[in-house]
């Protein structure tokens, strides 16, 4: 059995932190939801750590699906929310509740996200009534980083302040069950977790929030073009994977890979006859 957005509501009222981390192919996936943390984002993120490209924004409905797919064969217990790409709900409700159907329908995700608050707020009313719960996402929306001039921290003066509290406001009464909140300062992250009655999950927001979200290659350290302030390595993948990468071009250079233990033997007769015949 997954876990429900009810177990994630709980968790707020019982003051349980709560862990989500992105993923984007089984294996990670599977270590991901061994572990027992509850949530799991597919994030379009894939397109910066994965796919290599320089923003979110290239990222499509198809590589969205294909690795949401991927990830919830992985899991067994871990909730799964796919997020909806650039352009994929900005055009109508229809759009929005079409693209959001594809997650759940087709690849097996239990919710979705999307980015932005008070403009979003109609979309996300919608594909709740649907029966999709919906995860927000406001402060630094990165689908939006030509508009907010880069990857900066968003809401430092006090009219941005208040928007980014009305953003929270407004898809807590549309009814999203959990809300990212990126890059948003310390303070007032945990002013709005205080007051909204949803889950804040954080990333580069403080430790105010009810839970922290983080980027699976930033915290294994296997992301190496840059590594962001709010990320901190639990690991050093990139330096482990170019260590085994060297060690098999060197050993497969020398001949000394691979050995009879990596190999299978024939019936001597049946290679004879091979031979001879
Ligand atoms: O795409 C993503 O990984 C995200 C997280 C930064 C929350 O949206």
């Amino acid at each position: 059995m997954r876990i429900t957005i009810n177990q994630i509501r709980e968790m707020k009222e019982k003051g349980e932190k709560i862990t989500m981390l992105t993923a984007y192919d089984y294996s990670t996936a599977k270590i991901i939801d061994e572990v027992g943390i509850p949530l799991i984002l597919v994030g379009d993120s894939l397109g910066m750590v994965v796919l290599g490209y320089e923003t979110t924004i290239p990222v499509t409905m198809e590589d969205m699906l294909h690795h949401t797919k991927a990830v919830v064969r992985g899991t067994k217990t871990t909730m799964i929310v796919g997020d909806m790409p650039f352009m994929t709900y900005h055009v109508s409700v229809e759009d929005a509740m079409r693209n959001a159907a594809r997650f759940i329908q087709e690849a097996g995700a239990q919710a979705i996200k999307l980015e932005g608050g008070v403009t979003v707020a109609e979309k996300v009313r919608r594909v709740v009534e649907c029966g999709i719960p919906v995860m927000g996402h406001i402060g630094l929306t990165p689908q939006s980083v030509h508009q907010l001039g880069g990857h900066r921290v968003q809401g430092r003066s006090p009219e941005a302040a208040l928007r980014i509290m009305e953003d929270a406001q407004a898809l807590e009464e549309a009814g999203v069950f959990a809300i990212v909140l990126e890059s948003v300062p310390a303070p007032l992250a945990a002013l709005i977790t205080e007051k909204v009655g949803v889950p804040t999950i954080g990333i580069a927001s403080g430790a105010g929030c009810d839970g922290q979200v983080q980027i699976v290659n930033d915290i294994l350290g296997s992301f190496t073009d840059f590594v962001p302030r709010h990320a901190k390595q639990y690991a050093r993948l990139a330096d482990t994977i170019r260590d085994a990468v060297s060690q098999y071009y060197d050993e497969v250079r020398a001949g000394t890979f691979p050995t009879k233990k990596h190999s299978f033997s024939m019936d001597e007769s049946i290679l004879a006859k091979l031979k001879t015949g």
